[in-house]
């Protein structure tokens, strides 16, 4: 049976990824910060819950340490969203290095931490939850500006490390969920988690070490940098 991670698994795309990839099959090492919300009420054998803060090492080597066997899939969906702030003046640069924190460098943290883990069974695939707002040829509309940068910082440190990661076997993905319907997504998202997160799987099944670094939305199509 395949094992997978999941970072952020309490609510929204996270607990969706949870859900679906017990369904397809799955031990899912499902990850949550504080609360664990959703996941409450999944009573499921092959699922394990773990208290995760993306930006603890403890954290990290305490669930390395505890899951047994190999990992095939490391999931980083755990991410935050920025002040949306509406002019220069105000943007809280405090703000903006705790969003860069989350979503570009804890990535980087639990990728490092599972490495072993993912090499166990010969490799494995590292799903990194970016966005289209990463895109530079697609910021059209500005603002958003740390978690933006954010997204684009993981991008480059993912298509940055993929060479020596496909030398071990491990293959990354950059994707764009679309926009989801979650308490970040807002309710005005055009998109269910459960078809999202459908094509997620879709585009992870169909994973290869020769497509490893790609920059693509849930529904296939590849995107401009
Ligand atoms: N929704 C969209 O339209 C959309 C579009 C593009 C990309 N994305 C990306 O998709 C991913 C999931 O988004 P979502 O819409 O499901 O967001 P969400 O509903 O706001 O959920 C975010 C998740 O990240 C967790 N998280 C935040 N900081 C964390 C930390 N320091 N350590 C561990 N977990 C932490 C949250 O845990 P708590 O409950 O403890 O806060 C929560 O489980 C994010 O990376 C987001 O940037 C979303």
């Amino acid at each position: 049976m395949p094992q997978a991670l999941v970072t952020g698994a309490n609510r929204g795309i996270g607990l969706e990824l949870t859900r679906q990839l017990l369904e397809s099959g799955y031990t899912v090492h499902a990850t949550y910060r504080n609360a664990k919300g959703g996941l409450v009420d999944m009573n499921h054998p092959s699922l394990h819950l773990h208290q995760l803060d993306v930006r603890s090492d403890e954290d990290v080597a305490a669930i390395a340490s505890k899951i047994e066997g190999g990992l095939n899939l490391l999931i980083n969906n755990a991410g935050i969203a920025d002040g949306r702030w509406s002019s220069v003046e105000e943007i809280d640069l405090e703000t903006v290095g705790v969003v860069m924190e989350v979503n570009a460098i804890a990535p980087i943290r639990v990728m490092r931490g599972f490495l072993p883990a993912l090499e166990i069974d010969g490799g494995g695939t590292v799903v990194m939850m970016t966005s289209l707002m990463a895109s530079i040829a697609d910021c059209h509309s500005g603002k958003s500006y740390a978690y933006r940068a954010s997204k684009t910082a993981l991008n480059m440190l993912t298509v940055a490390m993929k060479q020596e990661l496909v030398e071990r076997n491990i293959s990354l993905m950059l994707i764009h969920p679309g926009w989801v319907e979650t308490d970040m997504g807002g309710p005005r998202a055009p998109l269910q988690p459960r078809e999202s997160v459908a094509g997620i799987l879709d585009r992870i099944n169909e994973q290869t070490l020769e497509m490893s670094g790609r920059f693509v939305q849930y529904d296939g199509e590849l995107l401009p940098w």
